[in-house]
C-alpha cells in the first residue's frame, strides 16, 4: 500500500486548504491533481475548459490518476469531479486512504463561489449545481472515511481528518475476549423461557 492520504469532495469542501494543513502536520508532501494538470498543459483550468472543453479536461484527469500511482506517503487533493467516473474511486483507494470532505450543499456552494473561477459552476444555476452534487455523492460516499466539514474551519477539519485516520489505524480490540462457547443462559436455543 502506497500510504497516501487522498482528499475528495465537491468544490468548496476545502480540499486544498485542508490538504496543506494535513501535509504540514504529518510532515508529508502535498500534491494537487489540478496543479499537475495545470503544469502539464501550461495554462489554468478555466482556460483548458474554455479552449478544449470538459471532455479533454477529464482525459487529463485520467493521466493524473495514472501518475498518482507513483506517489508514496503524500497528501493528495483531487479536483471535485475527479473521483466521479467509473473506476476512479477504486483507483484512488488502491494507492491510499480516501477521505471524503462532505458538507451541507449550501455552505459548499457559497465557499466555491467565493473561491474564484470554477468552470463547472459558471453557467449553472444553484439548483443545477445542487443536482450535480447529488449525482456525485454516490461516488464520494465510497471513500474509506467521511469527515463532515459543516461549520468547521480548515484547521478544525484537518484535526477531524487526523482523528479519523488515527482511529482507522488503531489495532483491533483485544479486550474483552470473544465469549465462546456462549454461556448456556446467553445461548439462543437453550436460554430462559424455552421449554423442553
Ligand atoms: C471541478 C472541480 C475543480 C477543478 C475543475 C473541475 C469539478 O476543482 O478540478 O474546475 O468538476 O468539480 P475543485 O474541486 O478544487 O474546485
Amino acid at each position: 500500500m502506497a500510504d497516501n492520504v487522498i482528499l475528495v469532495g465537491f468544490m468548496g469542501a476545502g480540499k486544498s486548504s485542508v490538504g496543506r494543513i494535513l501535509a504540514a502536520r504529518l510532515g508529508r508532501c502535498f500534491v494537487e491533481t489540478d496543479e499537475m494538470i495545470t503544469a502539464t498543459e501550461g495554462k489554468p483550468i478555466p482556460e483548458i475548459f474554455a479552449e478544449k472543453g470538459e471532455a479533454h479536461f477529464r482525459g487529463l484527469e485520467d493521466q493524473a490518476v495514472r501518475l498518482l500511482a507513483l506517489k508514496r506517503g503524500d497528501v493528495i487533493a483531487t479536483g471535485g469531479g475527479l473521483p466521479c467516473r467509473e473506476g476512479r474511486l477504486d483507483a484512488l483507494r488502491a494507492i491510499g486512504t480516501v477521505v471524503w470532505l462532505s458538507g451541507d450543499f449550501g455552505a459548499l456552494y457559497e465557499r466555491a463561489l467565493r473561491g474564484g473561477d470554477r468552470p463547472m459552476l459558471s453557467g449553472r444555476t444553484r439548483e443545477q449545481a445542487e443536482a450535480l452534487y447529488e449525482t456525485r455523492k454516490p461516488f464520494y460516499s465510497k471513500a474509506d472515511l467521511t469527515v463532515d466539514t459543516t461549520g468547521l474551519n480548515p484547521d478544525q477539519v484537518a484535526a477531524e481528518v487526523l482523528k479519523a485516520l488515527r482511529g482507522r489505524a488503531r489495532p483491533p480490540r483485544l479486550w474483552p475476549p470473544r465469549l465462546w462457547p456462549p454461556h448456556p443462559t446467553l445461548s439462543h436455543t437453550g436460554g430462559e423461557g424455552t421449554s423442553s
